[in-house]
């Protein structure tokens, strides 16, 4: 069952106020490391699935991407893409990532940016983004990192009776599957996988592993929000980049 909440209309409010709904890219903690894993896209076929907003879209035309083909559940989301996107060489397309179908060869690149965790088999969306890839195409992507997300308990600080941060609880962390979690509205539906299933899903798949990241937040958006430090305590962020090779 695939949970659509981009589409409720709350949960869609609250996450447009969040830094990287409202500054893109350069608001989002993440982005600087993820950045530094894409190769040239000048020419390149890309594929952004769960593009939301469509940043990452708009990036790759910008660096020169030849097509880009931008895929996600949420209507309100790819609308708000759309409004967004002035001129050609984007196609978004309002569809699960988990039914969407392409053939073989159809992408020199393949990035997703913090939605294979609402996915409940990476295995399987691995084999097949691998069909979808050129020889020496690149896949890269990040999740909720899974320390953020192990805890059956709700995605959240453990506090001491005062509301001071005590420790990010990580438990249940060989318990892959769902966590409902309470972030921006109540019962959002995530996956939770181990680093493992992760790196060992692609390798099955016939990737090649090119790099692992646990990045901390950019440290210029640390300088200016001081509320982020706790940030650093705990990964929240897995980036992962793989290749497919040459036949
Ligand atoms: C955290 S947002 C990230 C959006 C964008 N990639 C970014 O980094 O700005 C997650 C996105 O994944 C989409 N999404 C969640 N589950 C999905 C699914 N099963 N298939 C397609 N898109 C999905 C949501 O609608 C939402 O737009």
């Amino acid at each position: 069952v695939k949970q659509n909440k981009y589409d409720d209309p709350a949960f869609f409010e609250a996450y447009g106020q969040l830094l990287r709904s409202r500054a893109g890219l350069a608001g989002a903690g993440e982005w600087h490391a993820f950045r530094a894993l894409l190769p040239d896209l000048r020419g390149r076929r890309v594929l952004d699935l769960g593009c939301g907003f469509g940043w990452h879209c708009r990036y790759a035309r910008k660096q020169g991407a030849r097509a880009i083909t931008g895929v996600d559940l949420s209507e309100r989301m790819l609308a708000r893409a759309r409004e967004m996107t002035i001129g050609s060489g984007i196609l978004y397309v309002q569809c699960a990532i988990e039914d969407i179908q392409f053939d073989p060869g159809s992408f020199d690149i393949v990035l997703s940016s913090l939605a294979f965790h609402y996915v409940e088999r990476f295995d399987l969306l691995a084999a097949r983004v691998h069909r979808w890839l050129a020889e020496e195409g690149k896949f890269i992507f990040s999740v909720e990192h899974p320390i953020f997300t192990a805890s059956q308990a709700g995605q959240d600080w453990w506090r001491s009776p005062e509301g001071q941060i005590l420790h990010w609880p990580v438990d249940a962390y060989q318990a892959e599957g769902v966590r409902s979690t309470n972030w921006l509205a109540d019962n959002v539906v995530k996956y939770h996988r181990t680093v493992a299933t992760y790196v060992n899903s692609l390798l099955d798949a016939g990737f090649r592993l090119d790099r692992l990241l646990e990045p901390e937040p950019d440290p210029g958006l640390l300088r200016d929000r001081p509320d982020w430090q706790d940030e650093t305590r705990r990964p929240m962020f897995l980036i992962l980049a793989a290749s497919k090779d040459q036949l």
